[in-house]
């Protein structure tokens, strides 16, 4: 292993840190960007607590509500107008994943005179790398995305139908206040899609990774079983503020670098996913939780030792050797079993989606991250026909 890593992200974490947000934002501007999603954060009575504290810590705020779910660039180049014309210096990201990631664009757009798509990798030939941004503070609704303390954000082009991101150190969030209870009112499918997110974000690095990564690995090992024993009894009881705590801390942890460290993991299932959900707007975790598994039983072919590995220590299975393909299917099968139980479809049929794009979302796909060679990296890289074929055996 061979590495640098920081992330410079300042957590404020547990129950009834909202109530802080205002003096944290203080540290950084006088007025902010409050920027929500589709209104979620007004029903559960987040929005008002959110705003009392800012008030308290005497920090004004104009509104960006609105943000979509998988947001659009559309909605960034709003958000940035809005902080230019009202004189931001700070953004709050208030709501999931979605309104999180537009924060984060939004907050190197406003002080961008170009188009911030230039800004996202969708293939064309110089990305523009902002250098400068406002500050930004996030505060999760909803556990999933990680989004909350790292540097990456995903986009879509809604008018060219391509859904990409940008990660860049620039846009960790300067504090991430993170409050468990603002989850216990979140539907169940949303919560088990949470957790069927930060799941894979974890298996990703950990199959996709390079070899001799053991503390990595533990690491991994340990998260994921810490979401499937928490998790389910956060659907169970969706208020119990312990099992919210749980599953919220499991999912920051999946993707805020540390996981990943070391491992040079690609993310081959979250590229094919995000042109899915281009496509069809489905929620992003839905795609997962159909590709994830077909495409584990492609690569397991390529990679049985690590297979093996996962399906012994998660989910107690005994192989034959680290050659016992058997055991590594059967790994995925329960794995598979896990996403079912919650709640998560594992077909693209549940969907309503058909076989007709399957070509179109890998091509599309290398478009945005490719070997040079036609393949999209991973382990193993995948042809446009290899992801056809994963595609198809989720149909
Ligand atoms: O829009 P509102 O009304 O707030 O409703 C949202 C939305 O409908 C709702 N919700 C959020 N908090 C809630 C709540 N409902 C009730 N109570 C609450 N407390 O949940 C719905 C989904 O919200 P969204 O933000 O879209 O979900 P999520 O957090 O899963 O974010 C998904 C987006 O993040 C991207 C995905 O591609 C997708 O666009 N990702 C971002 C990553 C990152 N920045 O690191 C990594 C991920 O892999 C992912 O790609
Ligand atoms: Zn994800």
């Amino acid at each position: 292993m061979n590495f640098e890593f920081q992330n410079p992200t300042r957590l404020v974490f547990g129950a009834g840190n909202l109530s802080r947000l205002g003096d944290v934002v203080s540290e950084y501007g006088k007025k902010a960007l409050l920027v929500t999603g589709g209104g979620s954060v007004k029903r559960s009575g987040v929005f008002d607590k959110a705003v009392e504290s800012l008030k308290a810590a005497g920090v004004e705020f104009v509104e960006c509500s609105g943000i979509e779910p998988n947001p659009r660039i559309t909605s960034v180049a709003r958000g940035a107008e809005i902080a230019r014309t009202e004189g931001c210096d700070v953004i709050v990201a208030l709501g999931g994943g979605s309104v999180m990631d537009a924060s984060k664009v939004i907050s190197a757009a406003t002080l961008y005179d170009g188009d911030p798509w230039n800004m996202i990798h969708h293939g064309q030939e110089n990305v523009y790398v902002p250098t400068v941004a406002l500050p930004v503070v996030t505060v999760p609704t909803l556990a999933a995305t990680g989004s909350e303390s790292n540097c990456g954000a995903v986009i879509t082009n809604e008018e060219t139908t391509v859904k990409s991101f940008i990660q860049i150190p620039l846009l960790y969030p300067k504090v991430a206040v993170v409050d468990p209870e603002l989850t216990v009112g979140v539907p169940k499918d949303q919560t088990a899609y949470g957790i069927c997110d930060l799941i894979t974000h974890i298996t990703e690095a950990y199959l996709n990774g390079i070899d001799n990564t053991p503390v990595q690995d533990r690491f991994a090992e340990g998260v994921i079983l810490t979401a499937m024993e928490w998790g389910p009894k956060a659907l169970a009881n969706p208020s119990d503020v312990e099992a919210r705590v749980q599953v919220q801390w499991s999912a920051l942890v999946a993707l805020n670098g540390w996981l990943q460290v070391g491992t040079d993991a690609p993310y081959p299932v979250h590229m094919m996913e995000h042109t899915v959900s281009a496509y069809h707007d489905i929620t992003h975790a839905a795609g997962l939780s159909i590709i994830n598994p077909a495409w584990m039983r492609f690569a397991a072919k390529s990679n049985t030792a690590k297979y093996v590995q996962f399906a012994e220590r998660v989910f107690g299975l005994k192989a034959n050797g680290p050659d016992d393909l058997d055991c590594a299917l059967a790994g995925i099968d329960r794995f598979e079993e896990f996403l079912k139980s919650i709640g998560c479809p594992t077909c693209f049929s549940e969907l309503g989606i058909g076989d007709e794009l399957f070509e179109t979302y890998a091509k599309d796909t290398l478009k945005i991250v490719s070997d040079g060679k036609g393949n999209l990296p991973g382990r193993p890289f995948l042809s446009v026909e290899d992801m056809v074929e994963i595609f198809r055996s989720a149909l």
